[in-house]
């Protein structure tokens, strides 16, 4: 039995490599996890709400719009389709900022003093989006900006292209925030005692033993990796592999990915021995994620930035 099967708790799990996957609701999950357990959370959640609730994963399966949008052909390819935030109304809105502010609740509660988030974001929504967690109760330490083509935005007005040729109603999206959070640390607490106490607090330096940087290039996720996990939103290993690193501090405890997807965090922590538990909701992209990780986590990736290999 592995060190982390307790932490299953009652749900459907499995060991996959060191690490465990859980098919369960996150909010549900980490509320009934051990408090102070998690050293890092890196996590990529959904921004629609409901964009993988199972009526948009429906019309995205038949290429019939919902919240899906199919971005221009590039290279002669054709794009997977992306979810159009644009779309969310008032009241949408609103329950989006709701359920950031829930889920910061129940990871702070999961998370030990000092424990760092990670969190994919996008242009558009990250403002409220870093309101919300804040209000949850994290700490807001700055965001990473990863730089890649996200074919998001850049469009001329729509059904009014050929009028307002010369018009874009948003930029063309060319980086991608991560909000980069911390549970605060016990009053008067300096980094330094929260390291020898918590193991947390700070964030892990490269393998070069320059600082972990802010502004990250990155390339959009492989064929490879597509083929190996198709999942919407798949995130790239060469960034997931610096992100887990860099969460522990020092290079010790639990990394969780509470929206795990396909298991691409949970492959980057295997490939770099980190102790890690993922939660997904949707049962098919949990069983996805049994086959995706070892493959994933297999694979190798050089680092853009600093030209180093995570494996
Ligand atoms: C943006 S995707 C993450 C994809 C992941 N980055 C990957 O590379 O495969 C968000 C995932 O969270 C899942 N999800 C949504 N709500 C959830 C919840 N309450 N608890 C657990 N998983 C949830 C969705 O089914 C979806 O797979």
């Amino acid at each position: 039995m592995s060190s982390l099967t307790r932490f299953a708790i009652d749900y459907q799990h499995q060991h996959v490599g060191n690490s465990m996957i859980v098919h369960a609701d996150c909010f549900e999950w980490m509320g009934r996890l051990p408090e102070n357990l998690l050293h890092g959370i890196v996590t990529d959640p959904p921004y629609g709400v409901k964009e993988y609730e199972f009526d948009q994963l429906e019309k995205r399966a038949n290429g019939n719009g919902g919240i899906w949008r199919i971005p221009p052909s590039f290279d002669g390819h054709m794009r997977s389709p992306l979810p159009r935030f644009t779309a969310l109304n008032e009241k949408e809105r609103k329950q989006l900022y709701r359920f950031f502010v829930e889920w910061a609740r129940v990871a702070k509660h999961a998370l030990r003093p000092g424990g760092h988030v990670f969190i994919a974001c996008n242009s558009f929504l990250c403002q409220f989006v870093y309101a919300a967690l804040v209000e949850g109760g994290l700490e807001f330490r700055g965001q990473m900006i990863r730089v890649v083509r996200t074919l998001r935005g850049g469009d001329r007005p729509k059904n009014a292209e050929g009028e307002f040729p010369d018009v874009c109603s948003l930029p063309r999206g060319c980086y991608e925030p991560w909000g980069i959070l911390r549970k605060p640390m016990p009053p008067k607490m300096k980094v330094s005692d929260c390291l020898r106490e918590y193991e947390t607090g700070g964030l892990r330096r490269l393998p070069e033993g320059l600082p972990f940087s802010d502004l990250i290039e990155s390339a959009r996720t492989s064929q490879q990796e597509r083929e190996i996990a198709n999942h919407p939103s798949l995130k790239p290993q060469a960034l997931l592999r610096e992100l887990v690193y860099s969460v522990l501090p020092l290079g010790e405890g639990i990394v969780a990915d509470p929206f795990m997807g396909s298991g691409s965090t949970i492959a980057a922590a295997e490939s770099q021995g980190i102790l890690a538990i993922g939660a997904e909701k949707n049962k098919e992209y949990y069983e996805l994620a049994k086959t995706a990780i070892p493959r994933l986590s297999e694979l190798i990736v050089d680092s853009q930035q600093i030209n180093i290999s995570f494996r």
